[in-house]
């Protein structure tokens, strides 16, 4: 039986390389790597320059991509491509530098939080060094400021402060002239990322305020409360951008609808990947059938689409594995599926699903 499954395999692997001949990349590519890393066709490497201790467990890297790299909207997030233990593994991470630097230098910078038994932040803190080369992904994201400039509130918490500081160094740089406040949550004043940076751009550009507030320097926990909000002026007319722990974005997001501010207004992105929604399903699952690559699974309950694939053997397409950047888009052809982190039931015939954030529910037929 193991021979079998193992005979599968390998034909599996063997069609996708025989699928990839039109592509001289997949061939190519672990002879570049060799000679020169930053020839590399089918990610663009990115020379690490610099590695900054930020605060004890976040490191900011500071790097050089091949100049064929597309750049990027403030705000934005990238897939980085690295190898461990001979294994590539995939992340998505903010980048917390401004365009400006990218076009004027040539430099981009990612803020890394260590996440606690996290596989690759671990690898990145403990093993990523200047010189070495990682793969980068083109940017991608909707966390963007509106033009024309409108007034604005950030509320942050913790690492979600990283696409919020490529957005204040660009608003600094190019004169933002509406109001900008930024409301930070830590956990206690030595969590600061970028502290000293944040200090400098609210004393060039006097329209920014910056509001730190540790959540656990005190006997009771000091969460955001309708106060914080009640002191920024003229908060029904800003645009309020939300990046941080799910808690407090969900808190957020009550106080300023409390407040008058409608949800065209309010914007948010996870920086880790946010709780599941549990699912009011008695037995989600389903057989599910990946008609590409003629491999068929059983049902394995709730168990994402991604790694219900990875678990057969298969390699769909991933980035961020957390329902943001919808490289493991693929066409669901028949069945029923849920969203994880939205509790919503797809429609039961053909449409695009995001595999990693998917859940079947029946039997379902993908186009894998
Ligand atoms: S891997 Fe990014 S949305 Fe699924």
């Amino acid at each position: 039986m193991l021979a079998r499954v193992t005979q599968s395999r390998t034909i599996h692997w063997l069609g996708r390389q025989l699928s990839n001949q039109d592509n001289p990349a997949s061939w190519l590519d672990p002879l570049m790597a060799r000679i020169n890393p930053m020839w590399v066709q089918a990610y663009t490497p990115a020379r690490v320059e610099q590695a900054i201790q930020d605060t004890d467990d976040t490191r900011t890297f500071v790097l050089r991509p091949a100049r064929r790299w597309t750049g990027f909207r403030a705000g934005q997030h990238v897939n980085i491509c690295i190898e461990i233990d001979g294994v590539r593994r995939k992340r998505t991470f903010s980048l917390s530098s401004s365009p400006r630097l990218w076009e004027a230098q040539g430099l981009v910078s990612l803020t890394i939080k260590r996440l606690p038994g996290g596989l690759v932040t671990n690898w990145l803190h403990d093993q990523l060094e200047p010189g070495q080369v990682i793969g980068l992904g083109e940017a991608f994201g909707e966390f963007l400021i509106p033009e024309p400039a409108q007034p604005v509130l950030f509320i942050a918490g913790g690492s979600g402060i990283t696409p919020v500081l490529s957005h204040l160094e660009t608003m600094v740089t190019q004169d933002y002239p509406a109001p900008v406040t930024l409301l930070y949550f830590v956990r206690t004043h030595r969590d600061v990322i970028a502290g000293e940076k944040l200090r400098a751009l609210a004393y060039r550009h006097p329209v920014l305020t910056v509001r730190v507030i540790a959540t656990n320097e005190s006997e009771e926990p000091r969460f955001l409360n309708g106060e914080d909000l009640d002191e920024i002026p003229d908060l029904k007319n800003r645009e309020a951008y939300l990046c941080g722990p799910k808690g407090l974005m969900d808190l957020a997001r009550d106080l300023l609808h409390q407040r008058g501010v409608t949800d065209d207004r309010i914007h948010s992105t996870f920086f880790a990947p946010p709780a599941p929604t549990r699912l009011e399903i008695t037995e989600p699952g389903g057989q599910v059938t990946f008609a590409k690559s003629d491999v068929q699974v059983g049902p394995e309950g709730d168990t994402n689409l991604l790694e219900i694939a990875e678990a057969a053997g298969l390699s769909p397409q991933y980035g961020c594995r957390m329902g943001i950047c919808h490289q493991c888009s693929c066409r669901k052809t028949r069945g029923t599926v849920i969203n994880r982190l939205t509790g919503q039931v797809s429609g039961p015939g053909e449409e695009s699903v995001q595999l990693c954030i998917s859940v079947p529910q029946g039997p379902v037929t993908l186009d894998v």
